[in-house]
């Protein structure tokens, strides 16, 4: 179990309605009745963000976006920037999940310049990384992730709050998770990581894991070393089971 104060974080992805505000209303009131050890976020669409940060005001719950564009400002159609993000009362945001670098081919250059945006709008970027069936088959995985790592966090960030999430693409809604020992391998390569780059205070930047965490395999995971927290997918659409997640930190 790790030391640092975990982040549960649930990525609503493309879901979501007015009438889902709900959902997050209730984790609020549920920790607010019974706070846990975690930090709860929801990264929700950007047409909810405003939203649901009025509905669970003066909660703990976190509201996040789930991308930005790296400019403040621009002819960037369709493109929302980290400070209109933050405008909308999010503090933090996911930047390069895997939807993002298969579907729109985002680069770890690109990743790397949404998380220093994100700085400078004041959000908590979850910089995303993670490999492919073929790469972990190829027995490529920790290489991959490194340089993912190495690419994809700016050093620009020392010295400011952020999270690495490690999510293996395979695991990604597939049902199908690493084992403990593979999820800790990869963490410990991407603690190594960060101390390199940011030195004594790199042992502080939360690695969570995502891909198929549900409530059955929560405890399971997040008892591993250097295991800070958890992404969640789908099994965030539904406060029952994000809390439940959230209260397997402890
Ligand atoms: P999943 O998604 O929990 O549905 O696998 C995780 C993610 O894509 O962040």
């Amino acid at each position: 179990m790790t030391a640092l104060r975990p982040l549960i974080a649930g990525n609503w992805k493309m879901n979501g309605l007015g009438s889902t505000i709900a959902q997050a209303y209730e984790i609020a009131m549920a920790l607010g009745a019974t706070p846990t050890r975690a930090r709860v976020a929801i990264c929700a669409p950007a047409t909810l963000v405003d939203r649901l940060a009025r509905a669970v005001e003066g909660s703990d719950v976190i509201i996040g976006g789930q991308d930005i564009h790296p400019d403040p400002s621009g002819p960037f159609t369709g493109d929302i920037s980290a400070e209109m993000m933050a405008d909308a009362s999010a503090r933090m945001v996911i930047v390069g999940h895997s939807d993002r670098r298969s579907a729109y081919g985002e680069t770890d250059a690109l990743v790397a310049r949404k998380a220093l945006a994100a700085l400078r709008g004041g959000l908590e970027p979850i910089i995303c990384v993670g490999e492919t069936r073929a790469e972990r088959e190829a027995g490529a995985a920790l290489d991959v992730v490194r340089r993912q790592v190495r690419g994809s966090v700016p050093s620009g960030l020392a010295g400011s709050d952020f999270a690495v999430a490690y999510e293996p693409r395979w695991a990604i809604g597939s049902g199908r998770t690493p084992t403990l020992d593979q999820i800790e391998e990869v963490h410990r390569a991407i603690r190594d990581e960060m101390t390199r780059a940011f030195g004594e205070r790199g042992l502080g930047v939360p690695i969570l894991y995502g891909g198929s965490v549900q409530p059955s395999n929560a405890t399971e995971i997040l008892k591993g070393r250097e295991i800070d927290g958890a992404l969640v997918g789908r099994a965030s659409l539904k406060a029952e089971s994000l809390l439940l997640i959230a209260r397997a930190t402890g």
